[in-house]
């Protein structure tokens, strides 16, 4: 493992949601040797990964993360992201794309909507967003390609922490601006295009390949 470690030793991820995205997520930090626990709603009883915790989604659920990783549908994750209050300093992935309601008036990303959601102080950085969840956990081709994985914020501490967690997970990472997560938002629908409306099936990647 290589991620640059937030203090000493594996981190502690706090994935909100246990659903396609989440539990793959899940486990991928789980194989790479990190603590991973599931911040649900009351009621819930999806099935966790092995190993990992439950915590119920709320404020105290983000106590002592090193990064939470925001994995429910767009539509309500403005609203999940209040309840869990993140303190000032979390770095906070978001996962989401705004397929089924648009994003509001005025903001350029799903990215940037939670950003406002969330506060200046919350570190938000788009990942994971780009292809079906079952590339998620385990990336890597039985060829040894790995899949191109864009990484939007801003150049800081943040995003090499992610770009570096997703390195280990075995994905080609590009690290790019947080203006860079309306496009990754639209490469979503480019996968879908690809792997759904063009028959090649979910179990496509797109590979990055240098001429
Ligand atoms: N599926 C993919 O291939 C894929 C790939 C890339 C990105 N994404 C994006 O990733 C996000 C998650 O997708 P998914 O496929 O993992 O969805 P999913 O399988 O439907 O899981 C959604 C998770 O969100 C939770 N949730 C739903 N409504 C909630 C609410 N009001 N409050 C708190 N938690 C709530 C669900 O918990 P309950 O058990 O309580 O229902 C569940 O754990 C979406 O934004 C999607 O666009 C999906």
């Amino acid at each position: 493992m290589t991620t640059p470690p937030v203090g000493t030793g594996p981190l502690r991820i706090v994935v909100v949601g246990a659903g396609t995205v989440g539990t793959a997520l899940g486990n991928g930090f789980l194989r790479l040797g990190h603590r991973v626990d599931h911040a649900l709603r009351p009621g819930s009883e999806r099935p966790l990964p092995d190993g990992a915790g439950r915590v119920d989604a709320g404020p105290a659920a983000l106590a002592g993360a090193d990064l939470v990783v925001l994995a429910v549908p767009f539509p309500v994750a403005a609203d999940v992201l209040r309840d869990l209050a993140p303190p000032a300093g979390t770095v906070l992935v978001d996962a989401t794309n705004p397929f089924t309601v648009p994003v509001p008036d005025g903001y350029p990303s799903g990215l940037a909507w939670l950003a406002g959601t969330a506060g200046p102080d919350v570190h938000l950085v788009k990942a994971f967003n780009v292809m079906g969840a079952e590339h998620l956990a385990d990336p890597v081709l039985p060829d040894g390609s790995r899949p191109l994985l864009p990484v939007a914020a801003d150049e800081g501490p943040a995003r090499r922490l992610v770009a570096g967690l997703c390195r280990d997970l075995g994905f080609d990472v590009v690290e790019v601006g947080a203006d860079g997560a309306a496009v990754t938002e639209q490469a979503a629908r480019y996968w879908g295009l690809i792997a759904l409306a063009g028959g090649r099936g979910r179990s496509t990647v797109l590979v990055a390949h240098q001429r």
